[in-house]
């Protein structure tokens, strides 16, 4: 099912900072304490200095997410495994610019199987690169530390970055998320700078479990109300959950 394009903040724990052993269970509880979007973040050991999952991990998560399944890939090259992560039953399929020669190609393969797409940029990669891929892109994600692990400290110097991306945005259905970082003080500057996808790890999962869930939801509503607070439009500030949900 697909939902209409809206603007409005939207919360999405990266279940790398939950339990590895019960991946279900935890995208069960944060769905359960309030989250929009479930993020997966996919890492092969080459492109990042990490290695997490792979499809067959997304796959299995698959039933386990009611709402959006919004993967986040860290590997190259990408393209000799995008058909299994398509057939993971991912809705959002981000790739990463730096991640090899052909991001373009990359795109449209990631469309053509039926997921929106994502592209990625590093903190040292500029915004230049997105322009010409503007028509070809549903969300941009602009790394706030370097991709490759939780629980680092939020890069202030790429907020410039959202800020020109949201000019360039302009009235386009194309989402612009913020990952690495965000917790309470920090995700009112990344809405103030234009993000509407707010990823967090470690601020949402500590503290908690899937059989103790109540601090993920007091911890997702904390970013929800600083991030809505931060908001330059107080008149998109509604927040309902869900959003283009599962295909
Ligand atoms: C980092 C990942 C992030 C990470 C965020 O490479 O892409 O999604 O899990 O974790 P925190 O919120 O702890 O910085
Ligand atoms: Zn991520």
């Amino acid at each position: 099912m697909t939902r209409p394009f809206d603007r409005s903040l939207k919360i999405a724990p990266s279940i790398l900072a939950g339990d590895f052993a019960d991946f279900g269970a935890e995208c069960r509880a944060v769905e359960g304490q309030g989250a929009d979007w479930v993020h997966v973040d996919v890492m092969d050991g080459h492109f990042v200095p990490n290695i997490t999952f792979g499809p067959a991990m997304c796959k299995a998560l698959r039933p386990h997410v009611s709402g959006v399944m919004d993967v986040h890939l860290m590997i190259a090259p990408v393209d000799p495994l995008l058909d299994a992560f398509l057939e993971s039953g991912a809705d959002i399929l981000t790739a990463h610019v730096e991640a090899g020669p052909h991001i373009h190609r990359t795109l449209q393969s990631i469309r053509a199987g039926g997921a929106k797409a994502g592209l990625a940029l590093n903190p040292g990669t500029p915004v230049e690169a997105v322009a010409p891929l503007l028509e070809d892109i549903d969300l941009i994600l602009v790394m706030t530390v370097n991709p490759g692990f939780g629980g680092q400290r939020f890069l202030h110097t790429q907020l410039e970055k959202v800020r020109t991306l949201r000019a360039m945005i302009g009235d386009r259905p194309i989402h612009l998320e913020v990952d690495g970082g965000i917790d309470a003080r920090t995700a009112p500057l990344a809405t103030a700078a234009g993000a509407d996808i707010l990823v967090a790890g470690s601020a949402i999962f500590h503290g908690g479990s899937a059989s103790a869930p109540s601090a993920y939801g007091r911890q997702i509503e904390a970013i929800r109300a600083s991030g809505t607070a931060g908001m330059p439009d107080t008149s998109v500030q509604a927040s309902p959950q869900g959003e283009e949900s599962s295909r």
